[in-house]
């Protein structure tokens, strides 16, 4: 319990990754203020009331701004230490054949509302000079994501503009990490439709060893983190593989129905 009476705000709390960081600072003693769009955040805040004191739940929209006012409104001026901006959904199938309010949301959650809640909270941060800052990425944004292209696009960004503002900050004592983990055992793949597809149906990552990785480099201020060591490496293989090879790659991986062939 090293953090008590210091607040932490993690969006995307209800399940997988952002649940799981949320465990890991209520076990540090952080209180917290967590967010999702579903009721099911309320199920996620009962576990997190055994670990810590303070758990206040906002259930809103965060890909809309008034979704994100009304989580900034929760922190009622309160300093937040430490923003989890995790909160983030995926989309597969072919570009064409997706519904494009769908795809919007993809872009308004991962995008829109995740920098909105970060230029809200990194504005207070860096006038108290203190704060950390986990941005949830993702090593797809390493990669052209065929049959998930709108989501790769997302992360490709997210990526990006994490390691840009942390060198906007690199003055000051705020600092921004990237968490880039790979395939990771949560809701992610049902909600994104992509079951049927080879990397919906095959071995992931365990979400909680993920979370602890990125709760740690967060900790130390580092950069960036790629989860698990196959990650690393497709990675920095993606870093040399020209752009048309890695998007023939994803498209064995995401296309509907290659679960089973
Ligand atoms: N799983 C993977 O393989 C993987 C790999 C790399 C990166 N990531 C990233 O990890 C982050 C967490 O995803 P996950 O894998 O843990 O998936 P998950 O279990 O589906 O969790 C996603 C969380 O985001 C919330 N969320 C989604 N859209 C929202 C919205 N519009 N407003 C408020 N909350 C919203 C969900 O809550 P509601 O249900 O209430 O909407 C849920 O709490 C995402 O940014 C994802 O892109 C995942």
């Amino acid at each position: 319990m090293t953090h008590t009476n210091e607040l932490a705000v993690v969006t995307g709390a209800s399940t997988g990754i952002g649940f799981e960081l949320a465990k890991c600072a209520a076990e540090d003693g952080y209180d917290l203020i967590i967010a999702a769009d579903e009721p099911e955040i309320e199920n996620a805040a009962v576990q997190l009331r055994g670990l810590t004191r303070n758990v206040k739940v906002v259930q809103a929209d965060l890909a809309t701004l008034d979704g994100v006012d009304q989580l900034y409104a929760a922190t009622e001026g309160r300093a937040v230490n430490v923003l989890f901006a995790n909160a983030g959904r995926g989309l597969g199938h072919g570009f064409l054949d997706q519904d494009f309010d769908e795809a919007l949301r993809v872009v308004n959650t991962n995008i829109t509302g995740t920098i909105y809640l970060i230029q809200k909270i990194g504005r207070d941060m860096r006038t108290r000079n203190e704060g950390k800052i986990l941005i949830t990425g993702s090593i797809a944004g390493f990669m052209p994501g065929a049959f998930q292209a709108v989501y790769n696009g997302t992360k490709a960004f997210i990526d990006s503009f994490s390691f840009a503002l942390r060198n906007e900050l690199k003055d000051t004592e705020v600092t921004v990490t990237c968490l880039m983990p790979g395939a990771t055992e949560t809701e992610f793949f049902r909600r994104a439709d992509l079951l049927d597809t080879k990397v919906g149906a095959g071995k992931k990552d365990d979400a909680a060893e993920v979370a602890a990785v990125g709760y740690r480099a967060m900790q130390h201020g580092d950069g960036d983190v790629v989860s698990g060591w196959k990650n690393k490496i497709q990675s920095a293989i993606a870093n040399v593989t020209p752009s048309a090879m890695l998007a023939e790659q994803h498209r064995k991986m995401a296309e509907p129905g290659s679960a089973r062939k």
